[in-house]
């Protein structure tokens, strides 16, 4: 089945399983980085939230948080997770670009590992954009064309047109300023879908002001 055709039902198949694909804990680049950039009381989406580590650690750090996802079973094991951590999450099942989502209502957005085909990719890229205040922040990690030329088994979309690189990123955001754009090699531990080194890139873009 393509992610074209139904986001919804492509990771549903994914996530139907007893564990969690990318563990229950935070991506590093998101718990390195977020407490630094937000204010105690700021609201984060998270968008694509998967099965919701990184959405349950964000309100278990008190932020007021939504995980925006169009998967069904990803939604529950959000819901699931969140219990078992007692915190309080806010969900949306729906993909981006979603009427659900308030315009200028985010302090950050959080896009972990969301990779999907042109137009998709910019149009998901533009509503992140129009859900921040001025002044909030996107946090983004996502594979670069690397992690398929180096044959990496760490994860990531099979095709090079799925991948992440300063060009696209650069274009996407081209109203932001970029205050981190960095392609690196990391070493990833994130549940049995994401492990190994891996080739990625990570940005910081806030929206003027
Ligand atoms: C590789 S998973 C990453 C999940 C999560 N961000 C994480 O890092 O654990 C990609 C996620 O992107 C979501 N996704 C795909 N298309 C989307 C869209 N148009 N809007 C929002 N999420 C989307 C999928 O449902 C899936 O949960």
């Amino acid at each position: 089945m393509a992610q074209t055709t139904d986001p919804g039902a492509f990771w549903d198949e994914k996530f139907d399983r007893p564990d969690y694909r990318y563990g229950t804990e935070p991506n590093a680049f998101v718990a390195d980085v977020l407490p630094e950039l937000l204010e105690h009381d700021a609201r984060v989406l998270c968008v694509g939230d998967g099965e919701g580590r990184n959405g349950v650690w964000c309100a278990g750090q008190g932020f007021e948080t939504t995980s925006l996802e169009p998967s069904a079973v990803g939604i529950e094991k959000i819901k699931r997770l969140a219990d078992k951590e007692g915190v309080k999450i806010n969900t949306i099942h729906d993909r981006m670009p979603s009427d659900e989502v308030q315009d200028q209502h985010f302090d950050a957005v959080v896009l972990i590992f969301v990779h999907t085909p042109e137009p998709m990719r910019q149009a998901i890229h533009e509503s992140c954009v129009k859900a921040l205040k001025p002044g909030g922040v996107i946090v983004l990690e996502g594979f670069t064309p690397d992690q398929r030329r180096n044959d990496r088994p760490s994860g990531g979309p099979p095709s090079l047109e799925l991948m992440f690189s300063v060009d696209i990123l650069r274009h996407d955001f081209a109203t932001m300023d970029l205050e981190t754009l960095t392609e690196q090699t990391v070493q990833l531990d994130e549940g049995p879908g994401h492990r190994g080194p891996a080739d990625v890139i990570r940005m910081i873009a806030r929206k003027p002001v």
